[in-house]
């Protein structure tokens, strides 16, 4: 008992004593090193060429979610879809699986594009979910406060219809709509869409 609630404070406090970082290359690399050495080259792929255009990640306060280098190459994707892709496929706080495990189940937060949100089942045996993965490789990325998990499938997202904006012609240019790095775990309360 006492266990679990030191986990739900670590979750509620951990955002907010890190809320002043900002975006530390070296704790990046370390992250990435983390993936190649459980072989997730296609998502350091994509995170290197994320990372090469300028202001693409402003916080290292993010867990990525990542699909093997199996489901990736069946994927398609183009330059221009690279920071969508990543930035849907990670949550704007640093969450190992302990984190995950404990939200209720059903929990729905968001992902790093504002458009874009992630559901949280627990499925019991089958494992937990994120969205229509399951995550298959917990806490790749030790090393570094960048936290990241290998997941089955790439993610699919049907509760993002509300949110969609991407039919405006007015639409922002791509990069300003990188989450405020303060973003805090506390915020991230929002009700179920269903
Ligand atoms: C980046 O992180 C490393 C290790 O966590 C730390 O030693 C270093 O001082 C940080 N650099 C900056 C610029 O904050
Ligand atoms: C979580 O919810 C899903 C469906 O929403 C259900 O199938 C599953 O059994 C629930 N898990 C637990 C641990 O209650």
């Amino acid at each position: 008992m006492a266990i679990w609630l030191v986990l739900f404070i670590t979750l509620f406090t951990v955002g907010e004593s890190q809320t002043t970082n900002s975006f530390n290359q070296t704790d990046f690399e370390e992250a990435m090193t983390d993936m190649r050495s459980k072989s997730y080259y296609g998502f350091v792929i994509l995170l290197k060429i994320l990372n090469s255009q300028p202001n693409s990640l402003q916080t290292n306060d993010l867990t990525f979610l990542m699909p093997s280098d199996e489901e990736l190459s069946q994927y398609s994707i183009t330059p221009g879809q690279i920071h969508d892709f990543i930035f849907s496929h990670s949550i704007p706080t640093s969450l190992v699986l302990n984190h995950l495990l404990h939200f209720p189940n059903g929990s729905v937060v968001p992902s790093s594009l504002p458009s874009r949100v992630i559901s949280i089942t627990n499925s019991g045996r089958s494992g937990l979910f994120v969205n229509n993965a399951k995550i298959v490789t917990p806490n790749v990325c030790q090393t570094s406060f960048i936290r990241c998990h290998g997941i089955s499938a790439t993610l699919t997202f049907e509760n993002d219809v509300p949110f969609r904006r991407a039919q405006d012609p007015k639409d922002p240019p791509k990069g300003s709509d990188v989450p405020h790095p303060t973003r805090s775990v506390r915020k991230m309360s929002i009700p179920p869409l269903y």
